[in-house]
Order: structure tokens, then C-alpha cells, then sequence
């Protein structure tokens, strides 16, 4: 296990990749969406900015390509191997990850060719230095690429059960603090305009995702999973007690079986923005 598999909040386990890969799912279509909106476009050679075991890099594969390509960058080996290995599997000869800290892209990238478009997603929620990294992905861009960003501003207020249970509220004050805690932010969309103004880009587009579920519904599998793989590591670090986490897992269970519950989700918040000429 590397130094920045033991750091990253959320693990880079086996769990945490099928997680990744059940949320991509969950969340593809608005995904595509904002790329449709950057019009991505065959031959265009996009960055994908932490981009974990590679599930939005293999959709952006097959939307610019042969003549483009995408490059993703996360700091698991873990899940680099993993992206290094489905991209051979589909013979994706145009893909490719490279290990490493995005707070370092220009010299992550020297020698690579400027970038048509950046995706980030839930990535500047967990960077210690956000304006570091969206000034890297800028000098990475050429003049007029896109960047393409999804990230979560007012985290805890935005993320509820209905009805409402104490000790969910408590749990999501843990998961924000423990985020912050190691270096995030889960109000980090709050100052991304002021960075990417100051970066130099011009905001195109700035919109607002707001999903709610019932336990019925195929999204009430996205808080389910996340509360399995990441609540135990919230007790471990400290920031959940026990008696907390078993009372949270009891609600859940019963909500989950409760035809009036519901659960408004975090809200994420969209932008793109283009790269002055
Ligand atoms: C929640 S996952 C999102 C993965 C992917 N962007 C997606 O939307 O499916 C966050 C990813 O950011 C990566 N990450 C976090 N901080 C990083 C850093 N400083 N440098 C490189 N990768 C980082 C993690 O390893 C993880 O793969």
C-alpha cells in the first residue's frame, strides 16, 4: 500500500473501486450530459483530474475516439493498475493513467501535448490545495480548452433525511469534518469561481444537481454504498463513535424499508469554463 492509499479519505480498496464504479453508473447520464453541453467531440485529447480506477475516462474514450485521446491522472497505483488494465481489455489504445498528485500536473504532463478539455470530478472536495491544482490543469488546457468540473458545495446542509433522524445529521457533520480533517472541503464549489476567474477562464456554465430518492429507488443505492464502505472508516479515524455507527446502521436498515422515507442527496454543482485564447 502506497503513502497516498493510507492518505485518501475515502481508501482505494476493492470496495471503494466497485463503489466507484456502481456511482459513475449512477451519475453517467448527467456526466454525459455536461460533456455534450463542453461539446466533447471526436479528436479531442481530454484530461480526466483524479480520475480513480477510470470509469468517466472509458466514456470520454469513446467519445473523442481514436484520433483523441484521455489521460488520467489519480494518485492510487491501486486504481491506476486497474485503469491501466480495463483499458487494455477493450484494446483502448488511445487511454492512458499515470500515477501521481494533481497538485503537480505540469510536471506530471511535461512532454504531453496541451489538452482540448479537463474533467474533474469529486476530486477538488479532497485537494489540500484547490488553487493550486485548478492553475495546474489551466496551464495544462491550450488557449480556448474547457474545463468541466462536479463538485459539492454545502455538503452537510444539503444532504438530509426525511424524516428527519438526529443521528443522521450527526453522521453527516462526521463525514464533512473528517473531509475537512485530511486536507477537503465539501464547500470547495463555493471558491471555485473566484479560482477559475482568476486562472484565467471565462465561466460558460454554472448549474446545480439536486437528486433526491426513496428507498425504492435505483438511487437510494448511492448513499447505501457509501455509508457501507466509508462509515467504518469514520469510527476508525475517530470521528464516529461506534454507538453512533450502530444506531445509524439500525435507522438506516429501517428507513430503508420505510415507503415514506426519502433522502434529499448532496447537491452537485456543475461548471465549465474556457481558457482565454
Ligand atoms: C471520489 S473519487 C472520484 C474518482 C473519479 N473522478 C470519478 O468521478 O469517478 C476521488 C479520486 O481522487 C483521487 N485523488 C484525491 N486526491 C488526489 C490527489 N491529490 N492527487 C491525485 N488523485 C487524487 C483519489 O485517489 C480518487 O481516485
Amino acid at each position: 500500500m502506497t503513502s497516498s492509499e493510507r492518505a485518501y479519505v475515502l481508501g482505494t480498496d476493492q470496495e471503494e473501486l466497485l463503489r466507484l464504479g456502481t456511482q459513475h453508473r449512477l451519475w453517467a447520464e448527467s456526466a454525459l450530459r455536461l460533456w455534450e453541453r463542453a461539446a466533447i467531440r471526436p479528436g479531442e485529447r481530454v484530461l480526466d483530474v483524479g480520475c480513480g480506477p477510470g470509469f468517466a475516462s472509458r466514456d470520454l474514450a469513446a467519445l473523442v475516439g481514436p484520433a483523441g485521446a484521455v489521460v488520467g491522472v489519480d494518485e492510487s497505483a491501486r486504481f491506476v493498475a486497474h485503469f491501466t488494465r480495463e483499458a487494455a481489455s477493450q484494446h483502448l489504445d488511445h487511454v492512458r493513467a499515470l500515477e501521481g498528485d494533481v497538485h503537480h500536473l505540469p510536471d506530471l504532463l511535461r512532454g504531453h501535448a496541451p489538452f482540448d478539455a479537463a474533467y474533474i470530478r469529486w476530486v477538488l472536495c479532497f485537494t489540500r490545495d484547490t488553487e493550486r491544482v485548478i492553475r495546474g490543469i489551466a496551464s495544462a488546457l491550450r488557449p480556448g480548452g474547457r474545463i468541466i468540473i462536479q463538485d459539492y458545495f454545502n455538503y452537510q446542509g444539503s444532504t438530509c433525511l426525511a424524516p428527519r433522524a438526529p443521528v443522521f445529521d450527526r453522521t453527516i457533520e462526521a463525514v464533512s469534518r473528517s473531509w475537512r480533517d485530511s486536507g477537503g472541503d465539501t464547500d470547495v464549489m463555493g471558491r471555485v469561481p473566484g479560482w477559475l476567474l482568476g486562472a484565467g477562464f471565462r465561466i460558460d456554465h454554472w448549474g446545480a444537481l439536486q437528486r433526491c430518492a426513496r428507498p425504492t429507488d435505483t438511487m437510494w443505492t448511492w448513499p447505501t454504498i457509501f455509508w457501507k464502505s466509508f462509515l467504518p472508516r469514520l469510527v476508525e479515524s475517530g470521528h464516529l463513535s461506534a454507538a453512533d455507527k450502530a444506531e445509524f446502521d439500525a435507522h438506516w436498515a429501517r428507513a430503508s424499508a420505510d415507503p415514506a422515507a426519502w433522502i434529499a442527496l448532496p447537491t452537485v454543482f456543475e461548471v465549465i469554463a474556457t481558457k482565454a485564447e
